[in-house]
């Protein structure tokens, strides 16, 4: 069990400006299996999910529609509201930020900040994207225009919306103030972020060149919390939202219970596109309100299709209800929760979708049922025998692998690792369907008449397959809200409504006695691949508005494609044979020290230990991203090692640490510790 009875688990709050697809759904089902696992595991779980309302976003599409922003809000959380019923999700509270409370909470929390000297007054002048909600710096913008004196005119987020100018008077939030405090944060709980490589992405780009100050209030536009004392600026829309976390359990009202008993949160679910704010302001604010930190912050990938992100404007949306109605609720879950790698982006292909239903549902799992209420009928009169241990030979070695891979599942769940959890699971059943084999009951049921030790070890091949059954339906509980319920039945055990007690999960738990249904019906009916695949393909472009919209940005982009093409030459290098490939040294080596050159406005001086005996010095021109070179010492990175060596600065450089450019942010490719220092690369 875990060491804290209490947990609790948050999803973003979605912004309620548009239908949500898979992808949000994806989130929020992914917490809510966590949700559920924890709940199995008897501990108290509060789980929050909401809609994030405020901003001038919300209040164009309000006003685009004719409608007042509270009209148009309460029909859209509605929709959202009843999505999550669809789905399942097992949330405690809906948060809306609009609600009273929240708001009321916001301002105190503004309040007490600008109290302590936390925010103060100032003016800004940048550039701000309404569609993310978020200022830019000219060198975090993906593209920038200028006029013929080179002056900037606007430019392009790295989501790809325009940016304007803005000019305000505005409250600041001292971040700077906290930048250290967070760096010691993070060094000292290098679990905080997961996947850990988010939390280095944040330190390298953000904080460590320099964490600036954040503008937290708007004048340009009115939608939003009032600053107290000061109501023609809102509070920003990030604040308001943050705050969500703790203003659910009643942080700033009356009755802050919920607050004493669930803060700090146990797990925090975030797309990778928010994990910035979420790792950065969300921390500061809270350290600065005298809060505990979240004890886990997951920035998770993104579902995207074959030719990208999902978007209404390429025509590439797929919406969950369009998938459950379908093929069921568990199908779409299940999907979501074994095909998304962890803290990695999935893609979704119908082709991907029909054959996971067909191999690991209908096949797999549901096979292993139907086989098995099939022969306990006929060779157990439909009774379930008792579970008795090590009666034939291949028994065992099936009961070693489900409690192996029972641990290794606890191990994914409490991680949130949903596909290495099902994976688990996954083995158990295709080594139950493999027992089948070996054991050949078919045969031992030719003897059972006569022979005494073949009836018994026939009886109890049918115990351990219930059993096993029994465990995988139990371990499927968080993940699938049907199918548990319709594998316990058809196999006549009576489990409680809430679910089986995940502490403590064994075989030999199995209750002798029941009586399995006379003929099972298959959970998963097997999809004929072409039919299924095209239907899933025709949903994915069914938003024909879209599909007018896609084609032109098809065209758009060959356009574009055709002129990259021509430039091709002139920005990109000439091919080479692989023998000039082949002249290239690349090792693997670990970085042993790091330290800045001082007489180098620019160079970064490595030693590393590159396998062989004598440790080898590099020297990058990587200042600028890595001001605290430290942070890379004991990461394995990949180097040139047959460069001619050269003097920089005074220094002798042998070698090249390769690194990543995109945007001009340079970021050394750091390999998986596994590998060895010498490795080659090719
Ligand atoms: N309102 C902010 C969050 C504030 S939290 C204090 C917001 N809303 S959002 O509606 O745009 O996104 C909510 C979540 O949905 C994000 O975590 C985002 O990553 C997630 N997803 C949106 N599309 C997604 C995919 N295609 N795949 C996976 N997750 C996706 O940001």
């Amino acid at each position: 069990m875990s060491e804290n009875k209490n947990f609790y688990i948050t999803t973003p709050i979605y912004y309620p400006s548009g239908k949500l697809q898979l992808g949000n759904t994806f989130t929020t089902v992914l917490a809510d299996a966590a949700a559920r696992y924890h709940r199995l595991l008897g501990e108290d779980v509060f789980f929050l999910t909401g809609t994030d309302e405020h901003g001038e976003k919300i209040q164009k599409k309000a006003a685009a529609t004719g409608q007042s922003e509270k009209e148009y809000l309460d029909k859209m959380a509605k929709d959202i509201k009843d999505l999550w019923s669809l789905m399942d999700i097992s949330y405690d509270k809906f948060i809306r930020t609009t609600d009273k409370q929240h708001e009321e909470a916001v301002q105190k929390i503004f309040q007490k900040l600008l109290d302590q000297g936390d925010i103060y007054k100032g003016q800004y002048e940048g550039w701000y994207s309404v569609s993310d909600e978020e200022y830019f710096t000219e060198s975090q913008l993906a593209e920038v225009y200028r006029d013929a004196d080179g002056n900037m005119t606007g430019g392009k987020a790295p989501s790809g919306h325009e940016v304007e100018k803005i000019q305000e008077e505005t409250y600041f939030f001292k971040m700077s103030k906290y930048a250290d405090w967070l760096v010691d944060y993070y060094k000292s709980h290098p679990d905080f972020v997961q996947p850990e490589s988010r939390m280095n992405e944040m330190l390298q780009n953000f904080i460590l060149p320099g964490l600036e100050d954040l503008a937290v209030t708007r004048t340009s536009f009115d939608w939003g919390v009032p600053v107290p004392g000061d109501p023609k600026h809102v509070i920003y829309v990030w604040i308001d939202a943050l705050a969500n976390y703790i203003t659910a359990l009643g942080y700033g009202s009356d009755n802050d219970d919920l607050l004493q008993k669930f803060w700090p949160a146990s797990v925090q679910l975030v797309g990778k596109e928010i994990v910035r704010f979420h790792i950065i302001y969300w921390p500061i604010m809270l350290h600065a309100l005298g809060l505990d930190m979240p004890k886990e912050i997951i920035g998770h990938g993104w579902l995207v299709m074959k030719d990208g992100k999902m978007s209404k404007s390429k025509g590439n949306v797929i919406y969950p209800e369009d998938l459950t109605s379908r093929y069921g609720l568990d199908a779409v879950r299940y999907y979501l929760l074994r095909a998304m790698p962890f803290g990695n982006d999935g893609v979704f292909s119908p082709e991907d979708f029909v054959s996971r239903v067909n191999y690991d549902l209908a096949n797999d799992l549901g096979n292993l049922l139907n086989r098995t209420v099939a022969m306990i009928n006929k060779y157990e009169g439909g009774t379930v025998p008792a579970f008795t241990s090590d009666v034939t030979e291949f028994d065992s070695s099936l009961e070693e692998l489900v409690a192996e891979q029972i641990a290794v599942y606890e191990e994914n769940m409490q991680g949130v690792h949903t596909a290495d959890a099902l994976e688990a699971v996954w083995s158990i059943v295709r080594r139950a369907n493999k027992y089948i084999d070996e054991t050949e009951p078919w045969v031992l049921a030719k003897s059972a008449g006569e022979n005494a030790d073949a009836k018994e070890a026939l009886a109890s091949v049918m115990a351990h397959l219930a059993a096993t059954l029994r465990v995988v339906g139990a371990l499927l509980q968080p993940v699938m809200v049907e199918t548990p319920k319709q594998i316990f039945e058809q196999l006549g055990l009576e489990e409680p409504e809430s679910g089986v007690d995940l502490n403590d999960l064994s075989m030999a738990a199995l209750p002798a006695g029941g009586t399995v249904v006379k003929k099972g019906t298959p959970i998963f009916p097997r999809l004929d691949v072409e039919e299924e695949v095209a239907f899933i393909a025709s949903l994915v472009s069914k938003d024909t508005k879209g599909k007018g919209r896609a084609a032109k940005e098809a065209k758009k982009n060959e356009a574009q494609k055709k002129d990259n093409e021509m430039t091709e030459e002139a920005t990109h290098k000439a091919l080479i044979e692989y023998d000039d490939f082949d002249k290239v040294e690349i090792l693997a080596a670990k970085i042993t020290a790091a330290e800045l050159l001082p007489k180098s406005k620019k160079l970064v001086k490595f030693t590393l230990d590159d396998g062989s005996e004598k440790p080898r010095q590099i020297l990058s021109g990587i200042r600028k991203w890595y001001p605290e070179p430290e942070v890379l010492v004991g990461k394995t990175v990949a180097i040139v090692a047959n460069m001619a060596p050269r003097k920089m600065a005074g220094e002798l450089s042998e070698g090249m640490v390769l690194s990543a450019e995109k945007n001009g942010i340079v970021t050394v490719t750091v390999l998986p510790e596994a590998v060895e220092p010498g490795s080659g690369i090719e």
